[in-house]
């Protein structure tokens, strides 16, 4: 699935080097790793902390076929495989809280920025920036509350191209399922098994408005359903969902 890895020592940002690739016509799907980033940048126009050799700041590349509406489908898959891949690679035990963040321990450890470029009927390009804090053990004050690394709970350094390999493989297997075979249950299956958000109350925060509704179920789109405050059913497409708690 990965056809080329660009390895470097210091970026702004693997999304945007990621994107300025996906510009080039006829690009080749392509992992962008650095080992810091200048201007990490986090979801809602954050930024991300990403300290030299600490953690894992690559961005994937990618031209879906797939309708883009069915892109948050990505975020998932990207999700679901950097959880397998880190417990398989560390022995810890991780969650997903849907549906871009990577739990351990009730505290993040890996965050998803997804970006694409799209027209109506096709993706020109996808990227998905993928942190996880690997063997960093302090944090900015903002977020260390928050915040956390395999390290911090493992109580060891972890080897991060270990990691790495192991994503490269899971997320090969979960994008052919999807890809060529239309699969995408097997991806909601190993995330609702590993769901950090389902079975309890919810925050749904959409702008500035926010919600308490309970969290019911990840449907096969991936879109996250709830029971809303009326007692009805919904399903949540885009927002920021935080759980109490975590
Ligand atoms: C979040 O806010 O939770 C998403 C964080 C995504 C961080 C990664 S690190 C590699 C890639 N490059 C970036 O600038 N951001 C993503």
């Amino acid at each position: 699935v990965i056809k080329r890895v660009v390895y470097l020592q210091s970026i702004d940002s693997t999304n945007k080097y990621a994107k300025e690739l996906g510009h080039q016509e006829n690009f080749e799907s392509t992992l962008v790793i650095a080992e810091t980033q200048t201007l990490g940048r986090g979801r809602l126009g954050r930024t991300w902390a990403s300290g030299e050799k600490q953690g894992i700041w690559m961005s994937l590349l990618l031209k879906p076929t797939i309708q883009p509406t069915l892109a948050a489908r990505m975020t998932l898959l990207a999700a679901a495989a950097v959880s397998e891949a880190i417990d398989a690679a560390t022995g810890l035990c991780t969650f997903i809280k849907w549906p871009n963040d990577i739990i351990l321990d009730d505290k993040k450890v890996c965050g998803i920025l997804t970006e694409m470029s799209a027209e109506l009927n096709h993706i020109n390009y996808l990227v998905l920036g993928i942190g996880i804090n690997v063997n960093q053990i302090e944090f900015p004050a903002e977020i260390q509350e928050k915040a956390t690394s395999l390290k911090n709970v493992g109580g060891q350094d972890y080897n991060r191209l270990e990691i790495v390999v192991k994503f490269i493989e899971i997320f090969s297997k979960y994008y052919r399922l999807l890809i060529e075979e239309n699969d995408f249950g097997t991806v909601i299956e190993y995330v609702v098994r590993k769901s950090a958000t389902l079975d309890r109350e919810v925050d749904v925060t959409a702008g500035a408005n926010k919600r308490r509704v309970f969290a019911k179920d990840i449907d096969e789109n991936g879109n996250l359903i709830v029971i809303n405050e009326s007692g009805e059913e919904e399903a949540i497409f885009y927002g920021e969902v935080s759980v109490r708690g975590i």
